[in-house]
């Protein structure tokens, strides 16, 4: 139904973001299962990354051995609820550079406006993964994107833990080759806003201010 959309059915994957879902779920413990379902979703989205040959000495003989090839990744957190994500992410992919975006929704019009943008050099010679929690209405997820394709990625995806439909389309309108990974796709979102049945505000459940 949504083209370019990976929804990762990992047991794991389901079973923590399950927890994370219930409201009894302590901030705490949210925190450390984003970081758990990111290492696993990290594991997802670098599933096709090119390897090249190192030769290399093991104990015993010479081999050519694969190795990431190119340079290090990018993982752009869009801020702050991105940064949940991106800690877990990072946990897998230690060499990664990283860049921050930091938007909030203007209430009335609810579009994204920008407030804080860095991202590293050479980006067009690197893989770009974009993350956010949650893809809500996808203004934030546009907006972010529009920004790192400015600076011509070598590919750019986009991870999340929750996507509702209206902003996988919203994404996808826009951006229709830009890979989407999410843990679940979610029924709609609701008068606020909000995914339902979704966690939450996700930034808040994370940093315990709700
Ligand atoms: N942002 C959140 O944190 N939660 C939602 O449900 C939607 C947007």
């Amino acid at each position: 139904m949504h083209p370019n959309l990976t929804v990762i059915g990992h047991p794991l994957v389901q079973h923590k973001l399950t927890i994370m879902r219930k409201k009894s779920t302590s901030s705490g413990k949210f925190r450390r299962l984003a970081g758990e379902i990111a290492m696993l979703l990290a594991y997802e989205v670098t599933r096709d990354l090119p390897l090249s040959l190192e030769k290399i000495e093991t104990p015993l003989e010479t081999m050519d051995a694969p190795v990431l090839k190119g340079r290090e990744l990018v993982l752009v957190s869009i801020l702050r609820a991105g940064n949940g994500i991106l800690d877990g992410m990072l946990r897998l992919i230690p060499a990664a550079h990283v860049g921050h975006i930091g938007l909030y929704r203007d209430p009335k019009t609810l579009v994204a406006v920008e407030y804080y943008c860095k991202l590293p050099p050479k980006i067009e010679e690197r893989d770009v993964i974009i993350v956010d929690p949650m893809l809500a209405t996808g203004h934030s997820a546009v907006a972010a994107i529009e920004r790192v394709l400015e600076r011509k990625p070598k590919s750019l995806r986009f991870v999340c833990l929750l996507a509702a439909p209206e902003g996988v389309k919203f994404v996808h309108d826009h951006f229709p080759n830009v890979p989407i990974y999410t843990a679940a796709l979610d029924r709609a979102l609701n008068e606020k806003k909000y995914i339902v049945p979704g966690l939450g505000d996700a930034g808040d459940r994370m940093f315990g201010t709700m």
